[in-house]
């Protein structure tokens, strides 16, 4: 049973500068709520009790949105808000916080194995706050799944045009079902014609704890940095390693226009929000028509 779920949000955000000078990537707003507070819900909603943050100077804002917040509540009460009230209460009540601070930027793979302590030797689950996926089971409720048949570790898996390999980690091997890869290699960032396929990770993996034994003994990779990629792929080589083609949307919320796109996504599907997004694309479409 997999309880734990590691968060990397040390990065600093730089396709969104100069926002992120002051605000965490993580925080800026999807709708109404924060991009991280989406991924959060897609980790509870698939029975993750434990959310390890890994995360860095300037970061604490993430913190301070799952802690109780008694001078925001008792505004809401004297005014008789009594549903924002409430909703506010919730996220602090949804999972256990720790969080364990990653002081140099040494890369993904470095980034899980500063949550080591957090975790322990046990299974447990990364998940890649950027990487936004509406899915119904939850994207890493999926990969649980496939990894409670099949044990070893489970990464997500997306087809990508063959000019963005160098944006992902790529993976190769046999399709065991339509959606079920048994991968055999794994290439962080491969140029488009080095690449060994079009598979790409979407940022959802399930990992054995022995994988921050072999985070320790990996070297710097692409970008020298310590890649998590290169670390799955020892596992890969042994045979113990599956990719999933998962249902459901993913967005790339870390840069600007992907944002945009998932603003608009959410926007049309929620009940409170999709009339009014249709009548401001109406206007956007009308004015560039004028
Ligand atoms: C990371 C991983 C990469 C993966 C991607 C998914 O890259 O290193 O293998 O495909 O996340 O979002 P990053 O986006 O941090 O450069």
């Amino acid at each position: 049973m997999v309880r734990k779920a590691v968060f990397p949000v040390a990065g600093l955000g730089t396709r969104f500068l100069p926002a992120t000078k002051s605000v965490p990537k993580e925080m800026l707003p999807l709708l109404d709520r924060p991009c991280f507070a989406y991924v959060v819900a897609e980790a509870v909603e698939a029975g993750i009790t434990e959310l390890v943050l890994v995360t860095a100077r300037g970061k604490t804002s993430i913190e301070d949105y799952f802690d109780r917040s008694p001078a925001l509540e008792a505004s809401l009460e004297a005014s008789g808000k009594l549903g924002l009230l409430e909703e506010v209460r919730a996220i602090a009540r949804h999972a256990k916080i720790v969080s364990v601070r990653q002081q140099e930027a040494r890369g993904l793979g470095h980034a899980v194995l500063t949550a080591a302590p957090a975790v322990g030797n046990e299974d447990f689950a990364v998940i890649l706050p950027d990487d936004i996926v509406d899915g119904s089971p939850p994207a890493i409720g999926q990969l649980l799944a496939i990894q409670a048949d099949y044990g070893g570790a489970v990464v997500a898996l997306k087809e990508v045009p063959r000019e963005h390999t160098n944006r992902y980690g790529i993976c190769a091997g046999s399709w065991q079902r339509p959606d079920l890869m048994q991968i055999q290699r794994m290439v962080e960032k491969p140029k488009p014609e080095e690449a060994p396929s079009t598979s790409s990770i979407v940022g959802r993996y399930v990992l054995p704890g022995r994988i921050f034994e072999i985070l320790e003994q990996t070297p710097p990779g692409r970008g020298g940095e310590i890649q998590l990629t290169d670390a799955i792929a020892v596992l890969a080589a042994e045979g113990s390693v599956r990719g999933l083609s998962f249902q459901g949307q993913h967005f790339d919320t870390g840069h600007p226009l992907g944002l945009l796109e998932a603003s608009l996504y959410f926007a049309l599907r929620r009940p409170d929000y999709a009339e009014g997004a249709r009548a401001l694309l109406a206007r956007q479409q009308q004015q560039r028509d004028s």
